[in-house]
């Protein structure tokens, strides 16, 4: 038996937001009841903002459980707010998952970004923005590969799973995205990926920034990047300080009285300066 938090058990047991929307503006879809897990993910909008969300699921426990937390996670938030959600949110906000169910956490994340490619196209200026199709994930467009036949998984899946959790082991990757968990066959080519990401990750580790350089880049993505974005919602961001690898800001505008502050610092402030500049940054709200 695997050791499940309280949470998982309780969403488990007692499901939230079961169910289909019938006019929903949105519908995410990811896993397959071939490979035996489903989830189809419906939204409700109002503008922008997420007002209900449903689920439906094939699957284990720890699947019925990652849905029905994405669900409650993003019901209230703006698709800009969402877009930013993990698979290690949800576990995270699940209590954490054993590692060989953490998959579940995946398909949720999956299911998520299936929507908002549906909502914005795939070809549109917002899906490039929301950086859910980073180069990284393309690294050589061939991303779309299915390297696991048994449990239909891409080479984009992949690499995004070792990417968000840091993963270094065939094993890892089997637990979370299911590949490599029936036949074994694709083993040789996740490690192979696995390999690629880690040393392509040493290559960028080699070029480290003075703090001075350091200093610049966080002041010129605040500004030129994280800025704009904030603007666009009548808030704005002031940078205060710079403690080593803590960055102390101030949000203002209607960011400062804003519910979801704490959120947008660390889901999109922290995580663009971590993916920008140094996977080590810690923003800290001053205001
Ligand atoms: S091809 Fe991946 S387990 Fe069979």
């Amino acid at each position: 038996m695997w050791d499940y938090s309280e949470k998982v058990m309780d969403h488990y047991r007692n499901p939230r937001n079961v169910g289909t929307i019938d006019d929903a503006d949105i519908i995410g879809e990811a896993g397959s009841l071939a490979c035996g897990d489903s989830l189809k993910l419906f939204i409700k909008l109002d503008g922008d903002k997420i007002i209900d969300a449903k689920f439906q699921t094939f699957g284990c426990g720890s699947a019925v459980a990652a849905s029905s937390i994405l669900t409650e996670m993003i019901i209230g938030k703006t698709l800009e707010e969402v877009k930013k959600i993990t698979n290690k949110d949800i576990a995270n906000e699940l209590g954490g998952l054993p590692a060989q169910k953490m998959h579940c956490s995946v398909m949720g994340r999956e299911a998520l970004e299936d929507a908002l490619k549906n909502y914005y196209g795939e070809d549109s200026e917002e899906w490039q923005e929301l950086d859910l199709l980073s180069e990284e994930h393309s690294h050589d467009h061939a991303g779309e590969k299915i390297i696991c036949t048994c449990f239909n998984v891409t080479e984009n899946q992949i690499w995004e799973a070792i990417k968000v959790n840091g993963l270094t082991t065939v094993e890892e990757v089997t637990n979370y995205t299911k590949a490599g968990g029936a036949c074994g066959r694709c083993k040789g080519v996740i490690k192979d990926i696995i390999d690629t990401y880690l040393k392509k990750n040493k290559a960028e580790e080699k070029v480290e920034l003075t703090p001075t350089q350091k200093i610049l880049k966080i002041g010129k993505v605040l500004e030129q990047q994280i800025s704009p974005q904030l603007q666009k919602d009548g808030g704005d961001i002031e940078l205060v300080d710079i403690v080593g690898d803590v960055v102390k800001v101030k949000l203002i505008g209607v960011c400062s009285a804003c519910k979801n502050a704490s959120m947008t610092l660390k889901n999109f402030v922290e995580a663009e300066l971590k993916e920008k500049v140094d996977n080590k940054i810690v923003v800290e709200n001053v205001g």
